[in-house]
């Protein structure tokens, strides 16, 4: 849309009527600065207050929206480009939901891997894992049922396991806890790496902690793991199925990969007034960065399909998908994070077999 040419449209209108800006303004119900914003082109006139800058004016909403008069010929065209217009601005404006919180807009980016990887370690580096909520075992995340009550990794004692993405050790020590035998650790962050080292050292926990990007060869043993997990750990991946093909090397015949991730429909509906709001759509897999706080991140939203797909063809064979919410935890909540977990699942669990 273009604001310069829609401003100086509304200026040469309201001149036609025979207003001043101030005038314009008084009938409008809004300030003449407002006025002078908009005929300046830095910023349109709100939802709220455009029937009314037609009616004053003697235009209609196309016409606005085109910034010029259009003839009978050109009305049709002009409505569809408008129509383009209106449906990019709202794709570019999709919030960025991150776990249970809606934090403002996300800009669309071109996936470099080297930036994703140095933008997202810087945050981990500085940010500790409580600003996105549960992310260590035994939870998977907000309002899904705990590894406590679903078992999804199964026994796991004297199994050798590694964590991907395994941040301040936290879902480690659960693994040791639970009587694994040989734990091994990968993260891109060496900060994050030195945190789960002094933590696990502080529990009596003997680990192997590895410090590399997951898509990367980082010389773990090959065919010898009988478990590898992460929670919210595979989603910061830049390439899915090279990550899963590593996983699958790592893993001794028959072994399991369990891996939590937040739900593709949870980032796409935002709640407003107690109402459900698509704000983003489900098959938008473009890169972004967006803001939390004052630190950035590099994301990509995937659909269902394009987890299973990249499992089936890396050589995974899927025995369980979870989507459940625990719903007495959600609704006890009283937050529209739990309002909307009753309604959608907010974090999806895949438990498969190294086929
Ligand atoms: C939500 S935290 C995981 C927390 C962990 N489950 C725990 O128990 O504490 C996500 C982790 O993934 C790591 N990470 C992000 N991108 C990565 C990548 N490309 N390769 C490996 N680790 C990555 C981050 O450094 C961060 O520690």
């Amino acid at each position: 849309m273009n604001q310069v040419k829609i401003g100086r449209f509304i200026a040469a209108m309201r001149k036609q009527q025979h207003l001043t800006q101030r005038e314009f303004a008084e009938l409008l119900g809004v300030s003449d600065k407002t006025v002078s914003k908009w005929e300046c082109g830095n910023g349109m006139p709100e939802l709220s207050y455009m029937q009314s800058v037609c009616k004053i004016l003697q235009i209609d909403l196309n016409e606005l929206f085109s910034g010029e008069r259009l003839t009978d010929t050109d009305y049709k065209k002009k409505a569809e480009e408008n129509m383009m217009n209106l449906i990019e601005e709202a794709e570019s404006l999709k919030k960025n939901i991150v776990g249970g919180s809606v934090l403002g807009t996300a800009d669309d980016i071109e996936m470099d891997k080297y930036e994703v990887h140095r933008t997202n370690t810087a945050f981990w580096s500085t940010a500790g894992n409580e600003l996105l909520g549960a992310t260590a075992l035994p939870a998977w995340g907000n309002f899904f049922p705990s590894e406590d009550k679903l078992r999804l990794l199964g026994d796991l004692t004297g199994k050798s396991v590694l964590e991907i993405g395994c941040g301040g050790g936290h879902s480690l020590k659960y693994a040791a806890d639970s009587g694994a035998a040989g734990l091994y650790g990968l993260d891109i962050s060496e900060e994050q790496i030195g945190r789960a080292w002094e933590y696990l050292a502080s529990q009596g926990i003997n680990a192997k902690l590895v410090c590399s990007p997951m898509e990367e060869e980082c010389g773990l043993p090959a065919d010898y793991f009988d478990l590898v997990y992460s929670v919210y750990g595979i989603g910061w991946t830049t390439d899915l199925n090279r990550t899963f093909e590593r996983v699958r090397s790592y893993l001794k015949k028959d072994g399991i990969f369990v891996f939590g991730w937040s739900h593709p429909i949870h980032k796409c509906v935002s709640i407003e007034k107690g109402r459900l709001v698509f704000d983003n759509s489900y098959f938008n897999e473009k890169w972004y960065s967006a803001n939390i706080g004052d630190r950035e991140i590099m994301l990509s939203n995937r659909m269902m399909s394009t987890y299973v797909n990249a499992l089936a063809d890396s050589g995974f064979v899927i025995e369980k998908l979870v989507e459940e919410i625990d719903r007495e935890r959600a609704a006890a909540s009283g937050s529209d994070f739990g309002r909307k977990a009753l309604m959608l699942p907010t974090v999806f669990v895949i438990r498969a077999r190294k086929g």
